[in-house]
């Protein structure tokens, strides 16, 4: 078993070069199936780009990677419409493949996807959108199997919730579909647009106002080399280790505006902040202070991914935090093994209220899902003597080079491997 051993108690100080973005890159990968070459510059390192790389190779893709540079080749066309199981239950935006796969086959098949860590994650909205634009869906022992007869159709599709997976399906089956389609109360996350941009690149019709997209379909898209944009998240998570370790750090290669509605409550916290073009300095006070109430929402307010680690951030403030996550209902697992740091936090249903504690102390803890696992070693390195990490599998999902980066900063972070206990 690998787990992370972490000695917490010195600030963080340095700069961090971020990553390009998780979760533009995965949508982008579904979409480079509806083009022969795809080029895509600053690729994280991750294991769910692994995992869609190998659901490409499985549907006929030639993929190659180069340092940050990935190249996804798909000369012959697509080999295959059913996604594979393995991959597909590894990463759960494998979701984002049937509308690439009905666009570029008129058919797909993959198995039913389950609710993960977050809570039941349904995916009525991408079907509903996607039956609007003419698929035929049918579920077939745990099979969804979805076919379209001749071209998918362009149409109105209201998303009763803006739902950033469905908006990302539409805009990829769309793209190529006879005529014109409207998206209305989309999503308006950065990584929508940026795979409306890498679909514009390779001659789609895209034009997204707001929360309403409009997609002319044309009859073929044609490749493109595309730069990945950097990862808000990422940004977001290492500004909260260095604040909540009252340290000193440099955010490098970030877009400071996908980060309006985060950044002001470093400021209520007491950090110091000099935002430049795709630069982000803090300066963090010796005690933070609460903020008051953090809700989670859709872009552009406060994103879901960034609460977790806020919040291990927020755990040795003076004063309390309301957090209200809106967006899904099983996010506040980690709060069990922030409360084994010595954390002071008490959850009901939708609402975590924590109050500040003057120190938190080392412990052995487990990574509940990626945003909770990044959370518990921005707590560790805040806290008082050795922590233990294990199950940091879930952090590899979603950030490139974490370890070395922290160890960069000034953190004390080993990776370490203990032999199974035996039981006789
Ligand atoms: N929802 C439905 N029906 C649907 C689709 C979604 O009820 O058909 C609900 C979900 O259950 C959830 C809410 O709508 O309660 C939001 O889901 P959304 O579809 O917006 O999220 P997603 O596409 O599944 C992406 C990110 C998540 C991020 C959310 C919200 C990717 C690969 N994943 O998920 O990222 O939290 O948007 O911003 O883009 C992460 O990186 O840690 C992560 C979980």
């Amino acid at each position: 078993m690998e787990y992370w051993s972490i000695e917490g108690g010195r600030p963080l100080g340095g700069t961090a070069k971020i990553h390009g973005a998780k979760n533009a890159v995965l949508p982008i990968m579904a979409a480079s199936l509806l083009v022969d070459r795809a080029v895509l510059y600053r690729c994280p390192v991750l294991t769910d780009v692994d995992a869609a790389a190998r659901i490409l190779r499985a549907l006929g893709c030639t993929v190659t990677r180069c340092g940050e540079t990935l190249t996804v080749l798909n000369t012959e066309g697509v080999c295959c419409e059913t996604l594979p199981e393995e991959p597909a239950r590894e990463m759960r935006s494998s979701i984002l493949f049937l509308g690439a796969l009905l666009a570029r086959c008129g058919r797909a098949r993959l198995s039913f996807p389950g609710g993960c860590e977050l809570g039941p994650r349904p995916i009525d909205l991408h079907l509903m959108g996607l039956a609007r634009l003419g698929a035929e869906i049918r579920e077939d022992g745990g099979f969804l199997d979805c076919r379209v007869n001749g071209r998918l159709r362009g149409t109105q599709i209201a998303l009763p919730f803006p739902s950033v997976g469905a908006t990302e399906n539409l805009l990829l089956a769309a793209a190529t579909a006879e005529g014109e389609t409207i998206v209305t109360n989309a999503a308006r996350e950065p990584e929508v647009t940026a795979l409306a941009e890498f679909l514009n690149t390779c001659g789609a019709d895209i034009v997204c106002d707001g929360d309403r997209i409009r997609v002319r379909g044309v009859g073929e898209l044609h490749g493109c080399a595309f730069a990945i944009p950097p990862d808000r998240i990422e940004a977001a998570t290492y500004l909260c280790a260095a604040a909540a370790t009252g340290g000193e750090i440099r955010v490098e290669g970030v877009c400071p505006a996908h980060l309006a509605a985060v950044l002001p409550f470093f400021e209520e916290m007491g950090c110091r902040l000099d935002v430049g073009e795709d630069t982000i300095e803090l300066a963090a006070p010796r005690c933070l202070s609460g903020v008051g109430c953090v809700r989670t929402m859709p872009y552009p307010g406060f994103p879901t991914d960034a609460q977790a680690p806020l919040m291990a951030a927020l755990c040795r403030s003076e004063g309390s935090t309301l957090f209200i996550e809106t967006i899904f209902s099983a996010r506040y697992r980690h709060v069990g093994e922030l409360l084994r740091m010595g954390a002071c936090i008490s959850t009901d249903g939708r609402t975590a209220l924590v109050r500040g504690v003057g120190r938190l102390h080392g412990a052995g803890v487990a990574c509940t899902d990626l945003r909770g696992g990044a959370a518990l070693v921005v707590a560790a390195l805040a806290a008082e003597g050795e922590t233990r990490l294990c199950e940091t599998h879930h952090i590899e999902r979603g950030y490139s080079d974490f370890v070395p980066l922290l160890s960069a900063l000034g953190a004390e972070i080993t990776i370490l491997r203990q032999e199974e206990p035996h039981f006789v």
